[in-house]
Parts: C-alpha cells; sequence; structure tokens
C-alpha cells in the first residue's frame, strides 16, 4: 500500500520542555492506525504536529510526498479543510448549528452550496444512525449523539486522513465500542486512514497498525 503521510524525526517543544522526541511514523492509504499512551505523554501534540497544525522543531511531516513545513498558509489551510479530518479531544459542535448544520461544516467551508452539503451531511448522519437527530442543536442530544455527530462531521468530506484524538473518550466501554465500529466502518469504506489517539486498548485493539507513546517517546507497538 502507498504512504500517504510520513513523519521522519519530529520533536516538538513547548518552550524548553520537550513534547514529542524523535517521532518516526507512516500512515498509508486507508490504513487505520492507533497510538496509546498515558496521559501526558504527547500523545495530542504528536497528532497535532502531524496535521500541521503545531510547527514542529526538528524533522519533517509530509502529507502525499510533500513536506507540510514548505507548505504556506493557504495551502496547509486547504490541505486541512479538503483532505484532512479532525475529531478533537475536547470542544466538539458549534452549540448554535443544528446536528445537520455541524456535520456540514467541513463542506461548507470547502464552497458547497448548502442543500447539497445538508444532503452529503444527512446521508452520514443516517449511515451512523443519526438520521432522527438532524434538526436538534448539540445541547440536545446526549454525549454519546454528539461524539457520533462528531466523528460524522470528521468523514462527511471524504478526507485522505481523519486525525482523531480520544474520539470515544468520554463513552462507557460499551459506547465506545459501538461508536468506534461505526466510525471505522465509515472510514473504510471510503478508504479514508486514520489515526487514532487512545487511552483505552480496547479501542486500539481495532486498528491496523498500533503505536505506544511514553514520555514524548513514540514506539511500534511490541517495542515500548
Ligand atoms: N500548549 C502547551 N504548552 C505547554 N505545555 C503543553 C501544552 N500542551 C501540552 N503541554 C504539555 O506537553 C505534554 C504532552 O501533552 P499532550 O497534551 O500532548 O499529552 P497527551 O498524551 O495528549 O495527554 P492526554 O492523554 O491527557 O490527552 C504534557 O506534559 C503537557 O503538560
Ligand atoms: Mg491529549
Amino acid at each position: 500500500m502507498s504512504e500517504i503521510l510520513v513523519a521522519t524525526g519530529v520533536d516538538l517543544s513547548y518552550g524548553n520542555q520537550p513534547a514529542v522526541l524523535d517521532a518516526h511514523l507512516s500512515v498509508s492509504v486507508g490504513e487505520v492506525v492507533a497510538i496509546t499512551g498515558q496521559s501526558g505523554s504527547g500523545k495530542s501534540s504528536l497528532l497535532y504536529c502531524l496535521a500541521g497544525v503545531l510547527p514542529v522543531k526538528r524533522g519533517h511531516v509530509r502529507f502525499e510526498g510533500r513536506a507540510l513545513g514548505d507548505l504556506d498558509d493557504d495551502e496547509i489551510s486547504a490541505l486541512r479543510r479538503e483532505r484532512f479530518g479532525f475529531v478533537f479531544q475536547y470542544g466538539e459542535l458549534l452549540p448554535e448549528l443544528t446536528v445537520e448544520e455541524n456535520t456540514a461544516l467541513p463542506l461548507r467551508l470547502a464552497g458547497q452550496r448548502k442543500g447539497p452539503a445538508l444532503a452529503a451531511a444527512g446521508k452520514v448522519l443516517e449511515r451512523l444512525g443519526l438520521g432522527e437527530l438532524r434538526e436538534r442543536r448539540p445541547g440536545q442530544v446526549s454525549g454519546g449523539q454528539s461524539q457520533r455527530v462528531a466523528v460524522a462531521r470528521s468523514l462527511v468530506h471524504r478526507p485522505a486522513i481523519v486525525f482523531a484524538d480520544e474520539p470515544t473518550g468520554s463513552l462507557d466501554s460499551a459506547n465506545a465500542s459501538a461508536v468506534l465500529k461505526e466510525f471505522l466502518g465509515l472510514a473504510r469504506s471510503q478508504g479514508t486512514a486514520v489515526i487514532l489517539v487512545t487511552h483505552d486498548p480496547a479501542v486500539a485493539a481495532q486498528a491496523d497498525t498500533r503505536y505506544t507513546m511514553a514520555d514524548g517517546v513514540l514506539s511500534p507497538r511490541g517495542t515500548a
């Protein structure tokens, strides 16, 4: 399989405090990669580097062969808007938009008209069993439902890769495994790769490839 995202020797610090040390990772088209590790080990920091949200101090992240550090602001914004999807660890849906509008957001940001964008969002919501909640606002759905909506939103524009930071973090294990199954099922069916950050070994077990992170050091699973 061909590689779409490759990180080579990535370092990140906050001031003098190192958070990611010499990380190497590669993701192929449609591959699901899990990163586990304790709180504070640097998982979110690494994810932000891989997505070009935080600039790396040393090393490179290449997406489809191009180093993120060589792209200008417009190019990196376009990539994040069109080719990447995100499920954030905190702060999910916009409270003033309906579930359907929240889900359609990546398409609207990419310039799609409202009608087709909402129609596409409706289909993904339907697929994730959320069709009936379309018109509701985030304050009117449960925690599990809102995580499903965040998952729908991350996939709606058929990105090449989704960066998912604890996408089932606030759910009990039964709900976490149901949401994860839907998430990975939909990603796999549309050929979207996923980098899945989780502290839950049962979640990581669903991935094709696993890494662990400890004190900023990323290791392939089994050698940590
Ligand atoms: N903006 C920041 N400024 C300074 N230090 C930070 C910042 N963000 C994270 N850190 C520190 O960097 C280290 C790694 O944090 P990070 O959020 O990447 O961990 P994590 O593995 O995602 O943890 P969790 O599982 O709790 O989400 C921690 O020591 C954290 O305190
Ligand atoms: Mg984190």
